[in-house]
């Protein structure tokens, strides 16, 4: 476990009982429930801080630990502390389900903040719903993830949205009529954003002209790209995670493709170019949020990000960590409780919050209602070329 935040705001038993005494040891140190042991309020994480997916979680976990940081030092939530509690997920399957019952049976979690990628949002879900810990997820955008029950949020928008996003700028901006599309088979994530991109393509006039799938973590892409070629397309859509969108941007070049390839939110990291190099030059994607957007809590949040991690640039995954803790913050708030069922109903009722990503209501879903920008790979670095209104 990463005890992240802050050493500094962690009371642990050892450290609580020195202060206070041995008379009041027992009583003190013995952990409330609901998590809000004595003056802490614990927050768990579940995040894929390592393995392939691991700048997503690194990054959601830097943003959310920001946002943990600064309300501590504004005071704390309801005159108590805050102690983020955050395990790795290694990018694993499995490995969900055992670090969120871990957070919620052993350290008594009040909630549980996590995870971007869908299929491991799905998995950790129940979990928290049969225990009635409300979680927040920064940026699971597959629909299902929600449905998991009523004590299910998230913070970003669904790929219904994302899709149509996509599908209307291949057709209408890169005026794209024939598109293959490169899916990956083991991502609930991936089959879901291929499939609404494919229903609003064909809706507006294009052809499928291929549609080929990939396993997550594969690393030769060559025989589905060959038939992608055979197929002509004039752009070719990968709704995958960045480690194989750069590989497969990668062998399509090397394979003489050069029609523009794009993708969704998975395609959003550093890695992205790192590995992809001029292979990935020139291709788009959609996703959350970008530096540019000009609003203040955003110009905020980029100026105390990069002075919190040594100049970094945030990226849209530590703008949805950052904000998927102010969202569950504001709901403790609100709630003026810790109770399971009393923090997700103030999340239920969140109404046009100032968030980084942009304003965020809850629907009756438990979704959020945003805008989505579009970007394009330009001398390595991230272009913002346009935002979609929802
Ligand atoms: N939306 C992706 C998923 O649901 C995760 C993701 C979000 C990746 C934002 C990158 C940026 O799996």
């Amino acid at each position: 476990m990463i005890s992240s935040p802050s050493k500094l705001f962690r009371a642990t038993p050892a450290a609580c009982c020195l202060l206070l005494g041995v008379s009041a040891l027992l009583l003190s140190c013995k952990p409330a429930p609901g998590g809000a042991a004595g003056d802490i309020i614990k927050i768990g994480e579940y995040a894929s801080l390592t393995g392939k997916e691991a700048t997503f979680g690194i990054s959601s976990h830097e943003g959310t630990l920001l946002a943990i940081e600064e309300a501590n030092a504004a005071g704390g939530v309801l005159g108590k502390k805050l102690e983020l509690l955050t395990e790795d997920t290694q990018s694993k399957p499995g490995e969900p389900a055992t670090v969120t019952t871990k957070l919620i049976a052993r350290e008594n979690v009040v909630a549980v903040l996590g995870e971007v990628a869908s299929s491991r949002s799905l998995e950790a879900a129940p979990i928290c719903q049969q225990n009635k810990i409300p979680m927040v997820s920064p940026a699971s955008t597959n629909p299902k993830v929600t449905q998991a029950g009523d004590y299910i949020f998230r913070v970003c928008f669904i790929d219904p949205f994302q899709g149509t996003v996509m599908a209307d700028f291949a057709s209408r901006t890169l005026k794209i009529k024939k598109v293959a599309v490169f899916t990956d088979v083991k991502s609930d994530y991936s089959k879901g954003l291929a499939k609404y991109f494919k229903e609003r393509f064909l809706a507006s006039g294009g052809t499928i002209v291929a549609e080929l799938d990939y396993n997550g973590g594969d690393k030769d892409f060559k025989a589905q790209l060959t038939t992608i070629k055979g197929a002509e397309p004039d752009g070719i859509f990968v709704p995958g995670y960045y480690t194989d969108a750069a590989l497969i941007c990668i062998q399509a070049k090397q394979l003489g493709l050069t029609v523009p390839l794009f993708g969704g939110d998975g395609w959003e990291s550093e890695k992205l170019t790192e590995i992809g190099k001029d292979a990935v030059e020139g291709h788009y994607f959609s996703t959350h949020y970008h530096p540019d957007v000009g609003t203040d809590i955003s110009r905020r949040f980029v100026a105390s990000y990069k002075k919190r991690f040594n100049g970094k640039m945030p990226d849209a995954l530590a703008a949805c960590g950052y904000d998927s803790a102010l969202v569950l913050l504001d709901a403790i708030k609100r709630a003026g409780s810790t109770d399971g069922a009393k923090i997700r109903d103030a999340l239920a009722a969140t109404k046009d919050m100032e968030a980084v990503t942009g304003r965020i209501t809850i629907n009756a879903q438990r979704d959020a209602i945003k805008s989505a920008v579009i970007l394009q790979v330009k001398d390595g670095k991230f272009k913002f070329l346009e935002t979609v209104q929802p």
